[in-house]
């Protein structure tokens, strides 16, 4: 069966998200599957591929076969015995290493939770992720919903004197700003020194379509040459536009989805689910290619 893509989840995001059939994720893909992905990549910013019942393994496969993979940082917060996957996997689940839900408390669980902060994957890397892929192997009987918001279509909603003043604008994004949004700020020596702070272009330039998308991500807590409260105003403004509800679809989920996020030009966040239930789901990421502060600045003609 042919590969088909069928976008529209709700009457007022026709922009964002598609749906994939007729494609067997457990099997090497032909380079017009890999074609087909990434045409609706750039298109629909999040697929989403149901009943895909993967091995760790056919998943790591299927996401090496779209290109190089990012590996995963967030082990560093798990005690060892509390390590379930390696570093091509990042562990988003609530699981500790038996498989049990963390503890309400639990440092590690409240790190984790910043990712219901919009965000986009690892924007605080100096050359952050092109696609996310997540699996759900368990979901929460409520709750537990990821929502995606399309940036691009966001930007093209500004007004031209906010287009003009966020174009040449250049952002610090670190994990310890998004975390100072929710109050946690307990940090190691270590840990000060592993999230210093990177740059990133406010406005970024989706490579094949020529599409700009404001690069927001609850990471993002300064602009050079700004002070801080009117640069935290401003991201937080843009924050408030890019994320109404026009913008948004947000994906239920059910065991044995896989959803794949294009983080140049959507951000996402996760939703609260009871403390106490299992929602383990996993993801792998692709490494994008350059540093967005590579990127030419558009010059007005
Ligand atoms: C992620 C993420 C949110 C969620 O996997 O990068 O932010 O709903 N997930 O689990
Ligand atoms: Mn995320």
């Amino acid at each position: 069966m042919a590969i088909q893509i069928r976008p529209q989840f709700h009457p007022i995001t026709p922009f964002i998200g598609a749906e994939v059939d007729g494609i067997d994720l457990r099997e090497p893909l032909a380079p017009e599957q890999i074609a087909a992905i990434d045409d609706a990549m750039d298109r629909y910013a999040v697929l989403v591929f149901h009943d895909q019942p993967l091995t760790n393994d056919q998943h790591l496969a299927f996401t090496r076969s779209l290109g190089p993979i990012e590996t995963s940082t967030g082990n560093k917060l798990r005690k060892p015995e509390d390590i379930r996957l390696p570093t091509t996997f990042a562990d988003v689940s609530n699981l500790d290493g038996n498989n049990k839900p963390y503890a309400r408390n639990d440092r590690k669980r409240l790190f984790a939770i910043g990712n219901r902060l919009w965000h986009s994957d690892s924007s605080f890397k100096a050359i952050p992720a092109k696609y996310s892929l997540l699996r759900a192997l368990s979901v929460p009987s409520k709750g537990g919903n990821t929502e995606f918001a399309h940036m691009g279509a966001a930007y093209e909603a500004l007004d031209d004197a906010t287009k003009a003043l966020i174009e040449p604008l250049i952002c610090e994004h670190s994990q310890m700003f998004s975390r100072d949004l929710i109050g946690f700020r307990d940090f190691s020596a270590d840990e000060r020194e592993r999230f210093k702070p990177v740059l990133q272009r406010l406005v970024r330039t989706l490579p094949r379509t020529g599409r700009k998308s404001v690069y927001l991500s609850s990471h993002a807590g300064t602009i050079i040459g700004w002070e801080m409260p009117e640069a935290r105003l401003l991201l937080r403004d843009l924050t408030e536009h890019a994320t109404q509800r026009e913008f948004v679809y947000s994906h239920k989920w059910r065991v044995n989805d896989l959803v794949m996020w294009d983080n140049r030009q959507t951000m996402h966040r996760g939703r609260p689910f009871p403390a106490d239930e299992a929602r383990d789901v996993r993801r792998t990421t692709l490494a994008g290619h350059a540093p967005t502060v590579e990127q030419p600045i558009a010059v007005a003609a």
